[in-house]
């Protein structure tokens, strides 16, 4: 029997090896051929996508591709615009940290209705890397103005931009609760800081979602660290994002 290869497929591999390949990591990572590589695979994962998902989410999916850069796959970003659609009936605000032109934040805006979302990035780029990060980021790489982002989603309500190093920059928030925390912050200082602030304020089954848990050393350092004296465990996704879902106390006492 003679077995034809889907050229779609093949190309698939080939892509998803490179952008986990440690090496490639080192050398290229966050520059030209990682968006390169994310891109590809963002158009080829639309087309697997556009067989069982509605149009209109679809259409949200790709506009957003057009209109922003980002590193976001396909399957990423309907991720997050499907767990903010189901989160956003429960109580407590949503929450980004890592905003950089504002591609995520756009679906996590059309997805939560009249919830407040609190954007949190320097707008000046990432923070010096760390040791445990390796040699993968520069300083400053991901630089958007805050004017640039707060344009591009004028459109929607109850949205607020705060710029500083994140979390001392997260100043009169102290009292809110979150139902819903996606992370896109790549280096293990930020990552840490984000689980220490935002798992005492998640409600009963609120969810913290991360990129890059199974691609970046140092966010997944910062989560195996985190975790190491919590009830919650790590749900890795097919993606190279992951969730914490943050357990009821009071059934854990049980
Ligand atoms: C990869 S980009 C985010 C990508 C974005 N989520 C998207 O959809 O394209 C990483 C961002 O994290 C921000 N960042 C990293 N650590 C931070 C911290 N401690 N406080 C504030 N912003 C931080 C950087 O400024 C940068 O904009």
């Amino acid at each position: 029997m003679c077995r034809r290869f889907d050229p779609a497929s093949v190309h698939l591999v080939i892509v998803m090896g490179l952008l986990n390949n440690q090496l490639f990591q080192k050398w290229f990572g966050g520059g030209a051929l990682e968006r390169f590589g994310a891109n590809r695979l963002a158009g080829l994962q639309m087309v697997m996508l556009g067989r069982h998902k509605p149009p209109e989410v679809l259409q949200l999916l790709r506009q957003v591709r057009r209109e922003r850069v980002s590193l976001l796959t396909g399957f990423e970003s309907h991720v997050i615009y499907s767990l903010a659609q189901a989160q956003a009936h429960l109580p407590g605000d949503m929450a980004e940290v890592g905003v950089f032109q504002g591609a995520s934040a756009k679906l996590l805006c059309s997805a939560k209705g009249d919830k407040p979302l609190h954007l949190f990035d320097t707008f000046e780029g990432l923070p010096k890397a760390t040791a445990e990060d390796g040699t993968v980021h520069a300083e400053h790489q991901y630089a958007c103005s805050l004017e640039s982002v707060q344009e591009y989603l004028k459109q929607y309500d109850n949205v607020s931009f705060i710029k500083g190093l994140f979390p001392e920059s997260a100043v009169g928030l102290e009292e809110r609760k979150y139902c819903l925390v996606h992370l896109d912050v790549d280096l293990y200082q930020s990552t840490l800081g984000c689980l220490n602030y935002f798992y005492p304020r998640m409600i009963p089954g609120g969810v913290i979602l991360s990129h890059d848990y199974s691609l970046l050393a140092g966010v997944k350092a910062a989560f195996d660290e985190f975790l190491k004296d919590k009830p919650e465990r790590v749900f890795e996704l097919p993606t190279t994002q992951c969730m914490l879902i943050k357990l009821d106390e009071g059934m854990l006492a049980q």
